[in-house]
C-alpha cells in the first residue's frame, strides 16, 4: 500500500503531465493549425474559444500540484531546502507554478482574455504573434522545470 507521500508525489505529477502536455499540445499543434485554417481576424477568437476550455482543466490542475507539493513539503519538512542553493529547483518549480496562477486566476478571466480579442479586431496578425511568443516563453520555461526537477529530486544537483 504506498504511503500518503508517495499518493501525494504520484498527484504532483498527474498534474503536471495534464497541464505542461495541455500547454505542449496548444503551442506545438493547435496554434500552429489555427495559424494555417483560419483569416487572421478569426484566429484568436477561434483560438481563445477552444484556449478556454483547456484553462479550466489548467485551473484544477495546477491547484492538484500546488496542493500536492505543499503537502510534501509539510510532511517531510522540506522548508529548509529553500535556503540550499543545490536545491534551486525547487524555487523554479514554485515559480512557475506561481506564474501560471497568476495568468489562470488573475490576468486572464480579469484582463487578458478581453484585451486579446480587442486587439485582434485592430491588428489580427500582431496578436496572434503575441500569443504564440508567450506559449513558447512558457512552454520552454515550463519544460525545464520538469526535467531540472526530476533531475534534482533525483540527486542531479550535489553543489
Ligand atoms: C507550488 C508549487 C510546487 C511545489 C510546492 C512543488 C513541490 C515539490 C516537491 C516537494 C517535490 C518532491 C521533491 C522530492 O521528492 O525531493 C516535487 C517534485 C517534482 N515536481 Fe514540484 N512543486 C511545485 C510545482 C511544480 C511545477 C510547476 C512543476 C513542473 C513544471 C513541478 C514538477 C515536479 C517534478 C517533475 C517533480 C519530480 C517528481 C519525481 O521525479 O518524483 N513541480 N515538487
Amino acid at each position: 500500500m504506498p504511503d500518503d507521500v508517495s499518493i501525494a508525489r504520484a498527484l504532483h505529477v498527474l498534474g503536471v503531465v495534464v497541464w505542461i502536455g495541455g500547454v505542449a499540445f496548444v503551442t506545438l499543434v493547435l496554434l500552429p493549425a489555427v495559424k494555417r485554417m483560419k483569416s487572421p481576424e478569426d484566429r484568436v477568437a477561434f483560438f481563445e474559444d477552444v484556449e478556454g476550455r483547456f484553462a479550466s482543466i489548467a485551473r484544477w490542475a495546477t491547484v492538484l500540484v500546488g496542493l500536492s507539493g505543499l503537502y510534501m513539503i509539510y510532511v517531510w519538512d522540506m522548508w529548509f531546502r529553500f535556503l540550499v542553493p543545490s536545491n534551486f529547483w525547487m524555487h523554479l518549480m514554485v515559480a512557475v507554478w506561481a506564474v501560471f496562477t497568476v495568468m489562470l486566476f488573475i490576468a486572464e478571466p480579469l484582463f487578458l482574455h478581453r484585451w486579446f480579442n480587442e486587439c485582434a479586431k485592430s491588428k489580427p496578425e500582431q496578436t496572434f504573434r503575441i500569443i504564440q511568443r508567450m506559449h513558447w516563453v512558457l512552454l520552454t520555461i515550463s519544460l525545464i522545470t520538469v526535467v531540472v526537477a526530476t533531475a534534482g529530486t533525483h540527486g542531479g544537483f550535489s553543489f
